[in-house]
């Protein structure tokens, strides 16, 4: 029995989608495989995707280019919310799945075709995003995931490439699962399954360690306008450009490192290495901006409530829910005045802010100031602090007394 007619696959290139090719047309009676490759700024993986895809058999192989929608249309919106799943994991490859996701399905409206496919795994988090993205976006199209049924282990898939004809490189494998794109590269399995072990050396490719950072430390500045940064040095930089360029710089000085054991959606416990350079500062950048720019109760109610809320539904797969849309509404109305500049020194592992600036700065000196020029009225503290501390004076009051 065939489970779809025509399928839009999402391809990497790897032994898995490779090998869903195959499967997919003489396991499930797909007639057309149409492959999909979204170039979010992966590099070389991408290098001759289309041939090898028709290789494996597939009918027709798409590539597009995304990079630039990538860094406007999902990156920002993660910058702005200063966005760390478990406060720390900038959620480099949480925020490609939405995109990609969007991409299979107007590629199928356009295609004709009934389904699209991935090749997630059941163990993993990209399997809910894609799915939920997919459902969400279009409910009618069947969503095939021939990795979540096969039940094959590393050989055997690759077994099953070989008898229809997929050389995959004789170079030895590694042993590591690895997911990139331009905002940083996630590493996972092989000897990292062990937390207790360090990860080696060999498995960062965008920062260098700090041993080898340079001993003389770099500024940037970084302009931000409306909580988007725009320009490194004063250079109005394009999106794209502007991420490629501040991944070098921090990653040369071994800036952008992760190593974490976080919470999947479908309850394990994982051990995930993170290279991400530019995300991680940006971030640390726009927050201090906004601790110059926002008021207090603004800022207070953002960090707790809204920015926590909306890095757990990037990792938990909600991009498209009514929650996060209206979010969005909320965090750009906040970041209409988080425009200015924030310097940032690079050394050795480190990005230290230790500058910023803005015209819509709320950081007053004649208030701030220790000196002479103080304005601040100190008498009017006294009613103040009066008044604030009421509530607790009278139930210590009672305490005492019982
Ligand atoms: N744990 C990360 C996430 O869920 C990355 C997943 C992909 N990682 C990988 N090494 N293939 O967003």
């Amino acid at each position: 029995m065939s489970r779809a007619n025509k399928v839009v696959l999402a391809y990497s290139g790897g032994v898995d989608t490779s090998v869903c090719i195959p499967y997919l047309k003489h396991e499930w009676g797909v007639k057309e495989v149409i492959t999909l490759a979204v170039d979010l700024g992966q590099g070389d993986e991408l290098q001759s995707i289309q041939q090898k895809a028709l290789k494996c058999g597939a009918d027709e192989s798409l590539v597009i280019d995304a990079k630039e929608e990538f860094v406007t249309q999902y990156a920002y919106r993660a910058i702005k919310a200063n966005a760390l799943y478990e406060n720390r994991y900038p959620l480099s490859t949480a925020l490609a799945r939405p995109l990609i996701a969007k991409l299979l399905v107007e590629t199928a409206a356009k295609y004709g075709a009934d389904a699209v496919a991935h090749g997630c795994t059941g163990k993993g988090n990209d399997q809910v995003r894609f799915d939920l993205a997919i459902t969400t976006l279009n409910p009618s199209l069947k969503i095939l995931a021939p990795a979540r049924e096969w039940r094959m282990s590393r050989e055997e898939t690759i077994a099953y490439g070989e008898k229809y004809g997929i050389e995959f490189p004789v170079k030895k494998s590694s042993p590591y699962s690895i997911d990139c794109n331009l905002l940083g590269r996630s590493i996972e399995a092989g000897p990292l399954e062990n937390p207790m072990t360090e990860p080696p050396e060999e498995i960062y490719l965008l920062t260098k360690s700090i041993q080898d950072a340079p001993n003389e430390p770099q500024y940037v500045e970084i302009t931000f306008e409306k909580g988007i940064p725009v320009a490194l040095d004063g250079q109005t930089l394009p999106p794209v450009e502007l991420i490629s360029r501040l991944n070098e710089i921090a990653g040369n000085h071994g800036v952008g490192r992760i190593d974490m054991i976080e919470n999947r959606v479908v309850g394990i416990k994982s051990r995930e290495i993170y290279e991400t350079p530019a995300l991680l500062v940006l971030i640390k950048a726009h927050e201090d901006l906004e601790s110059l720019t926002l008021t207090s109760d603004v800022t207070h109610y953002k960090r707790a409530q809204v920015d926590l809320t909306y890095s757990r539904l990037v990792y938990e797969g909600m991009w498209y829910s009514p929650l996060k849309e209206a979010l969005d509404v909320f965090i750009d109305k906040t970041q209409e005045r988080v425009s200015g500049v924030v310097r940032v020194k690079f050394h050795k592992g480190n990005a230290i802010i230790v500058g910023r600036q803005s015209d819509n700065s709320l950081y007053t000196p004649s208030l701030a100031t220790y000196s002479e020029d103080d304005e601040f009225n100190h008498k009017a503290a006294e009613g103040f602090i009066y008044i604030w501390g009421l509530a607790s004076r009278i139930w210590a009051s009672k305490t005492r007394s019982s």
